[in-house]
């Protein structure tokens, strides 16, 4: 008989999740504690900008012309308790007010409140991304609280999902990891994932902390990769080097590999900067701090770098105060294809430039009724152009592909200087110098 799932949890990840679970040819029933986006999800739509996430609900919500009808929203425990063979648990791990760990409350609450209903055999698979150490203990609660005793079991199968691509990740994960104790537990994710495995997807069985380290540390390698080029972009600098053809010249070699090596503004969102940090207070409580000092380095690089952008822009604006100055920053989100602004390293910028006495006028493509709600002092405008009227410098800050192709000498009429700088290296220095326009990146030569 088929399986039957449950998804504990819609933001990005459960919502994704679920609807992907449908479209694989399951039966999904999903729980959120928050009423509103259950009610949301069951219109079709999400509470964020996520593409083709919303056609693939439509595609399974019961209710929407052709769809499936396999994917459904509860909030009663009981009956996901009733309906599940496998339960994914999906709620999100926030960095802890004023501490670097993480808050494991939406979690243990999860499995608190699953466990008393696991009358049948069933599995509980944890998605959300944890401190190691974690799914044991997760484990034995289940052992304690789970009427179905060692019928009801968990694993772990950390998720590694990209914002702007989840559907994709989803539906076609680059690899599968799943950290089991027994061979059930195995047979019955093969089963799960009996499709993508059939299309190639690698599917590693690991222990459980091995599971749960493989996605910290898969963040903390690319973390570090995207601080390393900043650094090396910050040597060029001094040394009036190109970290643009560095790193093309560096990733040719595939043992470095190409991706990952823009350097810019550096990261933010939900997942890197909370799970380096995370990571190093685990491996403190673990006793193993010393292996993980290098990821103190590699947020530190990651934060200056926002300082750094405010002062390109202060001493392309003459070096003295932004009182009187007008910028138009382009992007206001963490990264390009999403309304995400969590940590955003634009935003972060447009706010000290703006708190310092600078008049900030923002744009962005999907971000800015979140941009306005976590800044509501700057400016906001409808459209690139709108923000660059009248500036004195533009900050290219987020590498939507709608800025790539912005026409540079439209833009220069509008402008009162062409100044532009590109925090993400992202644009064609070429192409805007020859519209006229004064063109810096941190790293690049002057001219
Ligand atoms: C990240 C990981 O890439 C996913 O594999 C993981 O599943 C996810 O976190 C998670 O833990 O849930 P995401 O947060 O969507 O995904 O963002 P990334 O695509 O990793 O980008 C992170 C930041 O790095 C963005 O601000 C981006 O602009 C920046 N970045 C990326 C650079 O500054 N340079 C680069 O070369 C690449």
């Amino acid at each position: 008989m088929a399986l039957k799932i449950t998804v504990i949890g819609t933001g990005y990840l459960g919502a994704t999740h679920a609807a992907a679970m449908a479209e694989l040819g399951f039966e999904v029933l999903a729980l959120d504690v928050v009423r509103e986006k259950i009610e949301m999800l069951e219109r079709g739509e999400t509470p964020m900008y996520e593409p083709g996430l919303e056609e693939l609900l439509r595609r399974h919500v019961p209710g929407f012309e052709g769809s499936s009808g396999r994917l459904r929203f509860t909030q009663d425990w009981a009956e996901v308790g009733a309906f599940g063979d496998v339960h994914f648990v999906c709620v999100n791990t926030p960095q802890k007010h004023g501490e670097y760990a993480c808050d494991m409350s939406y979690v243990e609450s999860a499995i608190g409140s699953l466990a008393p209903h696991l009358a049948r055999p069933a599995l509980v698979v944890g998605k959300s991304t944890v401190p190691v150490g974690s799914a044991d203990r997760l484990a034995r609660t289940i052992a304690e609280l789970a009427p179905a005793g060692a019928d009801a079991e968990l694993a772990w199968n950390p998720e590694f999902l990209r914002e702007g691509l989840a559907v994709q990740d989803t539906l076609h994960p680059d690899r599968i990891v799943v950290g089991v104790r027994s061979e059930r537990a195995e047979a019955l994710l093969r089963q799960v994932y009996e499709t993508p495995i059939g299309e190639g997807s690698p599917f590693v069985v690991t222990d459980f902390p091995t599971a749960e380290l493989v996605k910290t540390s898969a963040n903390s390698f690319l973390a570090t990769k995207i601080s390393f080029i900043n650094a090396m972009a910050e040597v060029c600098e001094a040394a009036d080097g190109d970290v643009a053809k560095l790193a093309e010249a560096i990733g040719y070699d595939d043992r470095i590999g190409k991706k990952f090596l823009r350097a810019g503004i550096g990261f933010g969102g939900g997942c890197l900067p909370k799970d380096i940090r995370a990571f190093m207070a685990r491996a403190g409580e673990l006793g193993a701090d010393q292996a993980l000092t290098f990821l103190r380095e590699i947020d530190s690089i990651n934060m200056r770098q926002r300082g750094q952008m405010v002062e390109l822009a202060r001493q392309a604006l003459g070096g003295g105060s932004f009182l009187g100055k007008r910028i138009a920053v382009l992007g206001a989100t963490f990264k390009p294809d999403s309304d995400d602004v969590r940590d955003s390293p634009a935003l972060n910028v447009a706010g000290q430039i703006h708190l310092q006495g600078g008049q900030v006028t923002v744009y962005d493509p999907k971000g800015m009724a979140n941009a306005r709600r976590v800044f509501p002092t700057l400016g906001y405008a409808d459209s690139a152009l709108e923000a660059v009227r009248g500036a004195d410098a533009v900050l290219h800050l987020t590498e939507w592909q709608e800025f790539r192709e912005l026409d540079p000498a439209q833009l220069g009429e509008v402008a009162t200087t062409r100044l532009i700088l590109d925090g993400r290296n992202a644009l064609d220095p070429v192409l805007w110098r020859k519209a006229g326009w004064t063109y810096r990146a941190m790293g690049r030569p002057t001219a």
